[in-house]
């Protein structure tokens, strides 16, 4: 028997950053899509009226470029607004009121890190929750013992299959072809292995800085905020082993047990870096050594991957918005054309995950015209910008929904990423200043030298609409 459809929606932090980029324009996306029957309850500290919250929604929307003004109509009509504490028994008394004969609410928790035990303890105490699910917003935990806390408590109050820790980036589309590409096409799994693969590059550049959100990225710094949970999804999906089937389960197993594998971070080979102007960001320290860029050499230890370097780089304030994946190959044993040019490019597949697009590239050698036998690098590539026709907020909150955790992180994964980046926690080491607009701090170099450095993501690449 399939879970019972979730029958109310309960936002809290609807007032916060999340709710306006993000899960605003969910909600109606799913009311694009016919998806948007029930009930809306936004809970936030602000004493905001409906009316200011109505004119939130229609900020939220615009921004998001929704200009149809039904939409706009359909998700105000099924908004309602409760102010309050998050640790006064009261706010949750006033849900239950306002979800009146909802049985199975989806509430979700975007709210600061520090607030979730109230929220979760205040759930716990009403009826109205008790055959509800929620949705926990990363960082889940902010190291290894906390994260476990957390998950313990959420297990005192609710069963597994209630509960659903979201990354967003698992609901993209590109993320999701990752999984799709390697094991739906045969000829990559003889070649995806140490024996073919030098290394793998993984960048997550935005061109913007914190944004407002100093406070709360005062709290995680770019290790926290993207690093332990989405991009080491992205290269859990990269490097894992086949699953037995699709099955949920079966592919969390498979992420989990990859995740495991990753050694544990060091010191020496973490570079952190910290833009320019951080420092005079609203809710930012003086003396702040949170870092908005790292650079990191990780190695995962296992039959198929020992001594490929997987390269993780990101940061605020960088050239380009994009995040890509380049999977460089080994050279072909012998230079049969050798003399006759240049050493060529190396094989690649380059993998954009967004944003706006899914796009794979094979870097690879043809033979130019002409007499001689000489070869022009070309791109086999397919693109597709069909990525915006669902965010990943709108399909993770419908998958929620339906009860559906394929495309949520489980424990033990949290745990295991958590695991990578523990040591460097405590001690990550200097952070070095970088101006905006570069590649993060020189010194970043150190960490792909072996490799021959980092390659930079080209900017007419991330902004070329498919052609
Ligand atoms: C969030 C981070 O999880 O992901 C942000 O907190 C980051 O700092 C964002 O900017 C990037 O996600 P997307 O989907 O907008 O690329």
């Amino acid at each position: 028997m399939s879970p019972p459809r979730s029958d109310a929606i309960v936002i809290f932090g609807i007032t916060g950053d999340l709710a306006y980029k993000k899960l605003l324009p969910a909600l109606a996306g799913l009311a694009i899509h016919d998806m948007l029957d029930m009930p809306v309850v936004g809970v936030a500290r602000s004493p905001w009226d409906g009316e200011r919250l109505r004119s939130q929604v229609a900020a939220s929307l615009k921004d998001a470029g929704v200009d149809d003004q039904s939409v706009l109509a359909r998700v105000i009509a099924q908004l309602h607004y409760v102010r309050g504490e998050y640790s006064d028994e009261s706010t949750y008394d006033q849900i239950c009121k306002t979800l009146g004969r909802a049985r199975h609410p989806l509430f979700y928790l975007a709210v600061p890190p520090g607030s979730f035990e109230h929220v979760i303890e205040g759930l716990a105490s009403i009826p109205c929750a008790a055959n509800g699910r929620l949705i926990v917003e990363k960082p889940f935990g902010r190291d290894l013992a906390s994260a476990h806390t957390l998950n313990q408590l959420l297990r005192r109050h609710f069963d597994e299959s209630a509960i659903f820790r979201i990354d967003h980036y698992l609901g993209k589309e590109p993320v999701q072809n990752l999984l799709y590409f390697r094991f739906a096409n045969a000829f990559m799994e003889p070649i995806w292995n140490r024996h073919y693969i030098e290394s793998v590059q993984i960048d997550m550049a935005e061109t913007f800085g914190v944004e407002g959100r100093g406070h709360f990225y005062e709290q995680v710094g770019a290790m926290r905020d993207v690093v332990q949970n989405h991009l080491l999804q992205v290269l859990a999906l990269l490097a894992m082993e086949p699953p037995t089937s699709a099955d949920s389960e079966a592919i969390r197993d498979e992420k989990t047990k990859v995740m495991r594998a990753i050694r544990p971070l060091e010191e020496r080979d973490l570079l952190r870096g910290q833009y320019r102007g951080y420092l005079t960001e609203e809710g930012v320290a003086k003396d702040s050594q949170v870092e908005t860029f790292a650079a990191m050499r990780l190695f995962v230890d296992s039959w198929r991957w020992a001594g490929v370097p997987f390269l993780i780089r990101t940061g605020k304030r960088l050239p380009i918005t994009t995040t890509v994946v380049r999977v460089t190959l080994r050279q072909p044993p012998q230079h049969l054309f050798g003399a006759a040019e240049t050493l060529p490019a190396k094989n690649q597949f380059r993998f954009e995950l967004g944003p706006g697009q899914v796009r794979i590239d094979l870097h690879a050698r043809v033979k130019a015209h002409g007499t001689a036998m000489r070869g022009d690098d070309v791109s086999l590539q397919f693109c597709s910008d069909r990525d915006n026709e669902a965010s990943a907020y709108e399909r993770l909150l419908g998958d929620a929904m339906k009860g559906d955790a394929t495309l949520f992180a489980r424990q033990d994964a949290v745990e295991a990423a958590w695991r990578v980046i523990e040591p460097v926690l405590g001690a990550p080491g200097p952070v070095h200043v970088y101006d905006p607009g570069t590649w993060g701090p020189d010194a970043a170099d150190a960490v792909a030298a072996p490799q021959g450095g980092w390659h930079h993501p080209a900017a007419n690449h991330a902004q070329d609409a498919c052609k």
